[in-house]
This record gives structure tokens, sequence and C-alpha cells, in this order.
């Protein structure tokens, strides 16, 4: 008998041949494209640690999300940076806050866009932390009331999905009752539920002025060592009402991610962040990755994980390059 008998390389052999075994693939309709708004007009202003992504101001914004809407992504998810931020977060909450505006322009420009928002108050706060400060740490409780108001005026404001990445306690409970309580039945939470805390969302803070002005998030964002509490954070987050599940970031957690889809049968997310972003095009402007086909390989690894859709700062490269 001649050796070997099988060949995998036969399947391989061409393009045509592995187009047609191809397990996983791309399309545009999985792919969310995070946006920074912030206030004034005309603005658009490059965030130097995330190349080719902009803070913009709600005209602006508009712009962004026409060529979004045109490209077949999925949707959009916005992060606002308000005019003035205090202790309290008030503007995370108040209807005629910059994510509530930046909402009702969308839903007004630019229909059948897809619009998430994320339901958070780091950017809001003097302190850059998540919730209301009580002994030098975020206090749980207090904070819930804050971000279900939030989300509450989001979905005035007419979002299609809320999506709450502060990682408090209960707070998918929270939402689900201030929604339901006022007609808001039909907006799905989105949960940003196994969140870690991640070197990698430093870019970020640099794009939506976040950064805690002391300690870090390490008493309510998850241990990067541990993967069976991700399923203890989303069977929570699932009996409190949660619509879908979202694991943050992606490519350092692809087991969280697979775990997540073995156990689960709703859609799964996962949000590739700002530092594995920008790690991919720092490593491209030096010459030493070529960028498409990282960018490309970087999705397909967490849709082959088990992703049903991805965040991430590639969305419209990454339509493109499909098209
Ligand atoms: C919190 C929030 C963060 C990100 C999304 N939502 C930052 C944080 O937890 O510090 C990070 C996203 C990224 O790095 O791209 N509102």
């Amino acid at each position: 008998m001649p050796f070997p008998i099988h060949r995998k390389r036969r399947l391989r052999v061409s393009e045509p041949m592995r187009r047609l075994v191809r397990e996983t693939r791309l399309d545009p309709s999985q792919f969310i494209l995070p946006l920074f708004t912030c206030p004034g007009e005309g603005v658009r202003r490059e965030i130097g640690s995330m190349p080719g992504n902009f803070q913009l101001s709600i005209d602006e914004l508009v712009k962004e999300c026409e060529q979004a809407r045109a490209l077949g992504i999925g949707g959009v998810i916005l992060f606002g940076i308000p005019e003035k931020k205090d202790e309290f977060a008030s503007e995370a909450y108040a209807d005629e806050g910059i994510t509530q505006r930046a909402v009702r322009a969308l839903k007004r420009g630019v229909p059948n866009l897809l619009v998430i928002t994320d339901v958070c108050n780091c950017e809001y706060t003097s302190h850059g932390h998540c919730g209301k400060i009580v002994d030098g740490d975020v206090d749980n409780d207090a904070t819930l009331a804050w971000l279900a108001e939030a989300a509450l005026s989001h979905a005035r404001a007419g979002a299609d999905i809320v999506a709450p990445s502060d990682m408090m306690d209960g707070r998918v409970a929270a939402i689900r009752h201030s929604l339901d309580a006022h007609g808001f039945y039909k907006t799905p939470i989105l949960s940003y539920a196994a969140k870690y805390a991640s070197v990698f969302y430093g870019p970020f803070r640099e794009a939506a002025e976040s950064t805690p002005q002391f300690g870090d998030r390490r008493s309510y964002q998850m241990d990067p060592a541990n993967g069976r509490e991700a399923i203890a954070e989303m069977d929570l987050d699932l009996e409190e009402g949660a619509d879908m599940l979202m694991v943050k970031p992606a490519m350092p957690y692809l087991d969280v991610i697979r775990a997540a889809r073995e156990r689960y049968h709703v859609p799964i997310g996962a949000y590739q962040v700002s530092g594995e972003f920008s790690m991919i095009v720092a490593a491209a402007q030096k010459g030493w990755l070529d960028l498409d086909r990282a960018m490309m390989e970087s999705l397909i690894s967490i849709r082959r994980a088990g992703a049903d859709f991805m965040l991430t700062y590639f969305a419209k490269d990454a339509a493109r390059a499909l098209g």
C-alpha cells in the first residue's frame, strides 16, 4: 500500500477547492463599527493611538454612518464624549446628552442602520470610573440607578439595542425592569457579560477620554486568569434577561467565546478591542505584518471560535475587503 493514503493537501490544491471546503466565512453583516461622538460641528479629530478612527461631531458621525450603511455592515455602537464630566455622570442619562442626541440624528438621517449604544458611565464621570464612588470604590447598587436611567434615555432616543459595559452586578435586571416599566419591552439588551480588566483597552481610553483618575477597574471587571467565572457571569446575565452576550476582548479570550458558543443558544458577540486593532495597525506600519491579511485572519479566528458578530474598528475596511 502506498503511503500516505490520506493526503489533506488534496483539498488545498487551488483557491476554488479551498473555497469549497472553507468552514468559516465572514460577511459585512457580522461587523459592528464602534464610533466616538463629541460636541461641536465639523469635528473630525483623529485618535492618535487608533489610526483611521476619529472623534466625530454629530454631523460628521451621520456622514460616517452613511458610509457604514453603504458598505452593508451590521451596525454601529456609539460612545459619547460629553461636553463636561462630573462626579455623577450627569450627561450619561440626560435626554440632551451627546449620545442621546447622536442617536436621534442617526435615526433621522440614516434609517435602516442598526444603532447600538454603549451603556456606561466612565466617559461621563470626572474620575473616569464606571459608577458612583463611595469610600474609594465604585458602589454597585447606587450605580445601577444611573445605568437604568442611561439605558432608558437611549431607548427613548431610538437606540435599537442597549449594551451595558460596566460590569456591575445586577445591571441587566435593573435595565430590563426600567425599560419594561416605560414601555420599551421591545428593546434588546446586549450584555458585555464577560468583560475582562484588560490592558488592551488602552487606546480606547485615549479615544473616549475615560482613563480612571485613580486606581484601576479590577474591582468590577474580570480577572484575565478566569474562564469558569466568565460562564457564571454569562449564566447570571441570561437569567437577568440579557438577549445577547458579549465577550471582550476577543483574540486573547477565544476559549471563552468557544465555551459560550457551546453552552448558549443566544447570539454571541465578541469585541475586538482598541488594543487588538492598534497592535495590528502598528505592526503593519512598521512593515512587519500585512495589514489586510492580519485584519482578516484576526476576524476569521474570532468567528471560528464561535462569535456570531464582531465589534471591530476594522468593520469598514473588512467590509471593503470582502466587497
Ligand atoms: C467602557 C468601555 C470600554 C471599552 C468599551 N466600553 C473601556 C473600559 O472598560 O475601560 C473598551 C473598548 C476598546 O478598547 O476598544 N465604557
